[in-house]
């Protein structure tokens, strides 16, 4: 698999360790991703499938996602349709284009649009081995589309939410802490990161037992 720290400097997404010139502060996620990527999902070339809540304004991580999990369906979800034809577009002049990329229109805020999103993923017939929230960065948006994914989720894939500093999102370890103690999730592993400067856990992750 190729870096992903690379890919991330390559695409312009903040999820790596350096500089992009969107400007956007480099989170350094892609140490998280590579570790879990090789130690516990699926081959890049095997079938298996992820979703993606937020594509962002240069589809940066659908680029990354599709040049680093070359045998993986791709589901990315955004609210806004603009994000979605920027991203057909960047897949075509990378040359990366690929009918393994889906580009869901949904608003996350949106009890129905999110069942809506975990019915199409279901319906995407390869195992789904990774869900990432990185969309509206609100604690509600979180549950519901949680309440979508999870059940689909493989046993050993893993739930990540991502930029839990931003201001709406302090609920969101809390709730997840508390619904793992009452025994509601069965979790065989949680990670959060802090990113540097920081003393609040900006990623925090679960994984399906
Ligand atoms: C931080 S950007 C995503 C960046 C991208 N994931 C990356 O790593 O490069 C957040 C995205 O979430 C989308 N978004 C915000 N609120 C949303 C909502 N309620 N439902 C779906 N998408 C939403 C925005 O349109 C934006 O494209």
């Amino acid at each position: 698999m190729q870096s992903l720290d690379d890919l991330a400097e390559r695409f312009g997404t903040d999820k790596g360790t350096r500089q992009v010139p969107s400007g956007l502060v480099p989170k350094g996620y892609t140490s998280f991703y590579e570790r879990i990527l090789r130690r516990d999902l699926p081959d890049p070339w095997r079938s298996a499938k992820m979703v993606e809540i937020g594509i962002g304004a240069h589809a940066g991580s659908a680029l990354l996602w599709r040049t680093a999990l070359p045998g993986w369906q791709i589901v990315m979800v955004d609210y806004d349709r603009r994000k979605l034809r920027r991203m057909e577009q960047a897949l075509e002049v990378t040359r990366l284009a690929s009918p393994n990329v889906h580009g869901v229109l949904a608003d996350m805020s949106d009890p129905v649009d999110a069942e809506r999103v975990g019915v199409f993923v279901d319906g995407k017939r390869s195992p789904l081995w990774l869900v990432i929230d990185d969309g509206g960065h609100t604690h509600e948006q979180h549950v519901l589309g949680f309440e979508a994914l999870w059940s689909s989720l493989h046993v050993g894939g893993w739930y990540v939410f991502e930029d839990l500093h931003a201001a709406d999102c302090s609920r969101t370890l809390p709730w997840l802490e508390a619904q793992i103690q009452e025994g509601d999730l069965e979790v065989l592993e949680v990670w959060s990161q802090a990113i540097p400067g920081r003393d609040v856990p900006s990623l925090a992750a679960v994984r399906k037992a």
